[in-house]
């Protein structure tokens, strides 16, 4: 099939040269002519694991190509998928969508046949609905049809996601539509995913809801780690054991610093919101949000209390600063979030990144970044091990005690298991949700 992608951001680049793998011819359409030109030679300004090398495959097979001329790319197209950006809006918790609908109004103004037009960013409930409004205003009545067909892409993982969902899920209310749909999904669903047409405003919500559930699952597993630190518990062995019951699930029952990233924090925020205005409160998802915000104070006092609140001075090596592992990413990430707490209080700090220094914290005086583990975590007062990347899972602890008298880890990830410092005489372990000490 013709599709188009409007925006080159972590959705559209990936869904698009995805598409293309398929077989899809796709044109990534995009108003930043510096970003075309690098992906047009294979220069990925994301980091998303595989992605370079499908965008290099597609571009030469003339599968993918990326332009900056909106309207002759959608003419060309037969469906074209929204994937702009949907930040925060400036009340710090609905959505943006002036990007959505400023593309609604170039492509009313320009559309000569038919298009299906898919809503892929997130969008709040009835966007579709207004994406109409403003389609039959401009008199394009029959010209279109209205599609949302959510992601549920995780950074990181993209490529897997979008290959092997659990389910594709398209939100429309025309059935010769759902048609196209499975025709374009086809390669997918027959390898297992679910097709799941809905109505748009149930696909709409089906987006907030899921990342809504998701962040109640980790705040859920955070809270009961609090309370496993009171009675000498291991969140990971509750974890387990709750999660084996298939009717809960083993799988975002992690517990860790407190969710972040640019979707969680954001698509809580404006589900509670909906809800609010609607008069329909969501008292859990509005508790999953001032849990989240409250257990960075938690995790900040901690390390406070670790290091005796003696702050002053003191250097701090974070393993890993993103939002998670296997990104670069540094949206609502915690470890930003306490660097900032702590140069603040006149402590310095090391970091080491796998996914290369952040100029946001090598501005900082008292930030440095070391491209090397042993060099990063040497004449430390504190290592905090913040993201779970493969490499912090089988660290030289032998290394790091001989550059260190005595070795303080806040492990935020439960990499490791605190039996294994039981001989380590020199290091002090710290971690999430166990007996302290243990
Ligand atoms: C999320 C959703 O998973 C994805 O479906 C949606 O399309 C976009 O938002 P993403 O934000 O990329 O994806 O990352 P995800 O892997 O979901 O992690 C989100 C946050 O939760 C991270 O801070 C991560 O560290 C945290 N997390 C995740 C946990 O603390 N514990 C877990 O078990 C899983």
């Amino acid at each position: 099939m013709k599709i188009c992608f409007i925006g080159t951001g972590y959705v559209g680049l990936v869904s698009g040269v995805c598409f293309s793998d398929l077989g899809n011819n796709v044109i990534c359409v995009d108003k930043d002519k510096d970003k075309l030109s690098r992906l047009k030679n294979g220069d990925i300004p994301i980091f998303e694991p595989g992605l370079s090398e499908l965008v290099k495959k597609n571009l030469s097979a003339g599968r993918l190509s990326f332009s900056d001329d909106l309207i002759s790319s959608i003419n060309k197209s037969d469906i074209i998928f929204i994937a702009v950006g949907t930040p925060t809006a400036k009340d710090g918790v609905s959505a943006d969508l002036s990007q959505v609908f400023s593309v609604v109004q170039l492509i009313s103004k320009k559309i000569k046949s038919h298009k299906v037009i898919v809503t892929k960013s997130t969008v709040p409930i009835g966007t579709g609905d207004k994406i109409e409004k403003i389609l039959n205003k401009n008199k394009k009545k029959g010209l279109f049809t209205i599609v949302s067909n959510p992601e549920f892409l995780r950074e990181g993982e993209a490529i897997k996601d979008f290959k092997y969902p659990d389910r594709v899920v398209i939100g429309a209310n025309d059935n010769k539509v759902i048609k196209i749909f499975n025709e374009l999904y086809r390669p997918i669903v027959n390898k297992g995913a679910a097709f799941v047409p809905c109505s748009r405003r149930a696909a709409e919500l089906i987006k907030y809801a899921s990342n809504a559930f998701l962040a109640t699952k980790i705040s859920f597993i955070n809270e009961i780690a609090n309370l496993c630190e009171k009675v000498n518990v291991n969140v990971d062995d509750v974890a387990l054991g709750i999660g084996l019951d298939k009717r809960i699930g083993s799988r975002f029952l992690r517990a860790g610093p407190a969710y972040g990233g640019s979707c969680f924090p954001k698509d809580t925020k404006a589900l509670a919101k909906v809800g609010k205005n609607l008069n329909s409160p969501l008292s859990i998802v509005n508790s999953v949000i001032n849990f989240n915000e409250k257990r960075k104070t938690y995790i900040e006092k901690n390390i406070y209390k670790i290091l005796q609140n003696k702050i002053k001075n003191k250097i701090i090596c974070f393993l890993g600063v993103t939002f998670k592992a296997n990104t670069d990413d540094l949206r609502d990430s915690s470890a930003i979030n306490l660097i900032s707490k702590f140069i603040k209080k006149g402590a310095k700090i090391n970091y080491y990144e796998p996914s290369g220094t952040k100029e946001i914290l090598d501005k900082h005086k008292n930030v440095n970044y070391f491209d090397d583990i042993y060099l990063a975590t040497k004449k430390v007062d504190l290592i905090i091990i913040h993201t779970e990347w493969d490499e912090f899972k089988n660290l030289n602890f032998s290394k790091i005690m001989n550059n260190n008298k005595k070795v303080i880890i806040y492990d935020l990830r439960n990499l490791y298991d605190s039996k294994y410092f039981n001989n380590k005489n020199s290091i002090t372990y710290y971690s999430i949700g166990r007996p302290v000490n243990a």
